[in-house]
């Protein structure tokens, strides 16, 4: 017998944040959802495409600087926590160094994406066997309520891959005011952040010519597809990116090639997506260094040190709460 839409088990969370950002204009959907396996999987190539330089930027500033890092973190026991860990590949690096400096610390990396926390703890538990790793499924907010629970230790926390950038600013605020409550003064953060750079360098990793990118962005709808009952005709559906300057970020969304009534049977819901009206999936913000060092006072931390790439694209900021 068929269901009916009120005994489906859906995700509320997930059906909710979509039915608000189909009813707003401009439309939007929650990027954090584009992570599931096949999400992250997806961004796994994106980080070996030609053009998304970011991935490359910070392995080469984590392959030179790791060792430095290791030394200004002192000898008591810390946790290593990484928000949006990811395969963790450029963390193993800092990994590496750390251990050869004979640290103690348990690393804690913190993930929505399920497939991400179960292949980093096989992959980095087979590469540093004695390493204790605690993965944790969860959201940025939700991780952050196991650093407060766990503060017995120094913490020392990992926020890589200009994930910051991936906010909404009123998002991004709310996110930098309770991780700076977290932490405890004497506690480290090391935030990638992406820099402002030639426009054309920028757009072209966020709308790679072999189409990755958006069959990334696609993916959200595909997904919404399957794990709502919407009925977003694929066929029709495209990808659009471009950096705009003014606003120093990167926007990309998706669009439909004609109008569709879409229905969804997690809200019980039509939306009305007209020919070519954009639906914003992803933000990537850019910063200057200048701008990274206002958030490192407006919160409450002191930046100690800038570690760039050899083109200054990317800056890993070392950062300790006051
Ligand atoms: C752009 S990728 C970067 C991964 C890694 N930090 C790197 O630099 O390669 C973003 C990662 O953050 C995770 N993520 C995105 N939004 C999240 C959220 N709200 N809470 C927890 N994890 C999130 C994704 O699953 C993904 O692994």
């Amino acid at each position: 017998m068929k269901k009916s839409a009120s005994t489906e088990k859906y995700d509320l969370q997930f059906a909710s944040e979509v039915d608000k950002g189909l009813s707003e204009h401009p439309k939007h959907l929650p990027t954090r959802f584009i992570y599931d396996d096949e999400g992250s999987r997806l961004f796994e190539e994106i980080m070996r495409l030609p053009e998304y330089y970011l991935t490359r930027a910070e392995q080469e500033i984590l392959s030179r600087y790791s060792g430095e890092i290791a030394s200004i973190l002192g000898r008591e026991k810390f946790n290593l926590i990484e928000l949006g860990a990811g395969n963790g590949e450029k963390t193993a690096t800092l990994i590496k160094a750390l251990l050869k400096e004979k640290k103690q610390f348990r690393y804690v990396p913190i993930d929505i994406s399920v497939g991400a926390i179960d292949a980093l703890r096989q992959d980095l538990g087979r590469q540093f066997g004695s390493l204790p790793i605690e993965g944790i499924h969860s959201d940025y907010f939700e991780g952050l309520r196991w650093i407060k629970e766990h503060s017995q230790r120094r913490n020392i926390v990992l926020f890589l891959g200009s994930n910051i950038g991936n906010f909404q600013l009123d998002h991004q605020h709310l996110f930098m005011q309770k991780l700076s409550q977290c932490l405890k003064p004497g506690d480290y953060l090391l935030i990638g952040f992406d820099l402002i750079k030639d426009y054309e360098v920028i757009r072209k990793a966020y709308f790679d010519p072999a189409g990755v990118t958006a069959r990334f962005n696609l993916n959200l709808i595909r997904r919404i597809n399957r794990e709502l009952g919407a009925n977003f005709n694929m066929d029709e559906m495209a990808y659009y990116s471009a950096y705009n300057p003014y606003k120093k970020r990167n926007e990309a969304c998706v669009y439909s090639k004609c109008r569709q009534i879409i229905y969804m049977k997690a809200n019980n819901k039509n939306y009305v997506l007209e020919a070519f009206e954009p639906v914003n999936t992803e933000y990537s913000y850019k910063y200057s260094i200048a701008d990274t060092e206002r958030m490192a006072a407006e919160y409450g931390f002191g930046a100690i040190a800038h570690f760039r790439d050899s083109r200054a694209f990317f800056t890993d900021a070392l950062w300790l709460r006051k």
